[in-house]
């Protein structure tokens, strides 16, 4: 390669690099200084003599949720093709079209790629007003939660350290931007009134922005994206909702994102055990409680009982709260315990001829692939298979 080389001044270039070396000493000086008295110096978490952000490049946490991510990435024109989304590249159409003109009949009936008139129509002939209203009620109670957890996950940018850590969140950022996007398109296709949030869920999803640095990973990923992933797995194998699966598989690799960070950076032991810090986690989970019950009529529409629901949320949260090291005020088994008999004492108050039952063991999640998902972060043993889900 050949350049036309021009000269310069040179002494006018080694004053200007003199001056920026001052500067640099200066400004750097000054915020080093402001940081040690407690106050805002570099605000950026980064090392750009190391050219990495400070935590190093931990690409293991890169991998795992950030190629994987993009690996995974699904597009809502071909998932949700009755939506308004344009979000295909020109060669994921020409495969689809190429995919579908090697179908079958039948093959192409079931992939349809329908408009929203017909998605509508689908809708109507499969559910009753009431039923439409219930799956409303449901989904835009995590529909709502989609927002927060797009604003919570923009915020951890600021709490994670390492680059393949700044990757993983940059991809929830992304994915959850999707969510509540394509999730706010598929329950307005209902056209039916769309609920506001509960007390329930106002309380928990600002306790869950305002927590304190990490402990946003526990309100957030552990235990929002515990609900959104029941509802998903409880959802996705009904007739329109099928692009539900994806959020599954999302909702599923967000859930795993504390574990997988604390493993490169652990919580400290005072973190995990302080005793105030157990119990502002319980006061964090609380509002989940009453958030699920609320849903009672709403899931029974739909031939769910909420204390099954509840209690394999309960179950799923709390695996993933001990896991993490989000240690909880009680031992994970005493405390489903505890809940457990909380439900018996309801339902006993509500339901006639009622049973003692174990509501800890029950698993709503629907659908082969979901529950294989959810084995994977869950482990085999725990889920026992209710009438709904068999
Ligand atoms: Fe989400
Ligand atoms: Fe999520």
């Amino acid at each position: 390669m050949h350049f036309d080389k021009l000269t310069v001044n040179p002494r006018a270039t080694a004053v200007n690099r003199r001056v920026e070396q001052l500067a640099n000493a200066a400004v750097r000086a000054w915020d080093a200084a402001k940081a040690k008295v407690g106050l805002t110096g570099r605000r950026a978490d980064y090392d750009d003599h190391a050219y990495e952000f400070v935590g190093g490049a931990r690409d293991a946490l890169r991998k795992k949720h950030y190629d994987k991510s993009l690996r995974l990435l699904w597009k809502a024109e071909e998932h949700a093709s009755w939506s308004s989304f344009r979000d295909a590249t020109a060669g994921e159409r020409a495969l689809l079209g190429i995919a579908e003109r090697g179908m079958n009949d039948a093959e192409k009936a079931a992939r349809a790629r329908i408009s929203s008139a017909e998605f509508r129509a689908l809708l109507d002939r499969e559910y009753t007003p009431a039923e439409k209203s219930a799956i409303v009620s449901i989904l835009s109670a995590i529909g709502h939660g989609e927002a927060y957890a797009w604003l919570v996950s923009a915020s951890m940018m600021f709490e994670v350290e390492s680059t393949g850590a700044r990757a993983a969140v940059t991809m929830q950022v992304l994915e959850e931007a999707k969510h509540f996007v394509v999730l706010r398109e598929l329950i307005q296709a209902f056209g039916v009134p769309i609920p506001r949030q509960s007390a329930w869920e106002y309380l928990l999803l600002e306790g869950c922005l305002k927590a304190r640095g990490l402990d946003r990973f526990f309100g957030m990923n552990v235990l929002v994206e515990t609900i959104a992933l029941s509802i998903f797995g409880l959802l996705s194998d009904k007739p329109g909702l099928e692009v539900l699966r994806m959020f599954h598989l999302d909702e599923s690799r967000h859930t795993a994102l504390p574990d997988n960070y604390f493993k490169e950076f652990p919580l400290s032991k005072w973190q995990r055990h302080s005793p105030r810090r157990r119990l502002a986690r319980l006061a964090m989970a609380l509002p989940a409680v009453p958030l699920v019950l609320y849903l009672e009529p709403e899931l029974a529409e739909l031939g769910t009982d909420v204390f099954e629901f509840a209690g394999s949320v309960l179950r799923k949260a709390v695996h993933l709260a001990e896991r993490a090291g989000f240690l909880l005020p009680l031992p994970g088994p005493q405390l489903l315990a505890v809940f457990n008999r909380i439900f018996n004492a309801y339902c006993r108050l509500t339901r006639e001829g009622h049973a003692f039952r174990d509501y800890m063991a029950a698993d709503t999640t629907h659908g082969a692939a979901e529950a294989a998902v959810e084995r994977e972060i869950f482990g085999g043993g725990s889920a026992e298979t209710t009438p709904q889900a068999a």
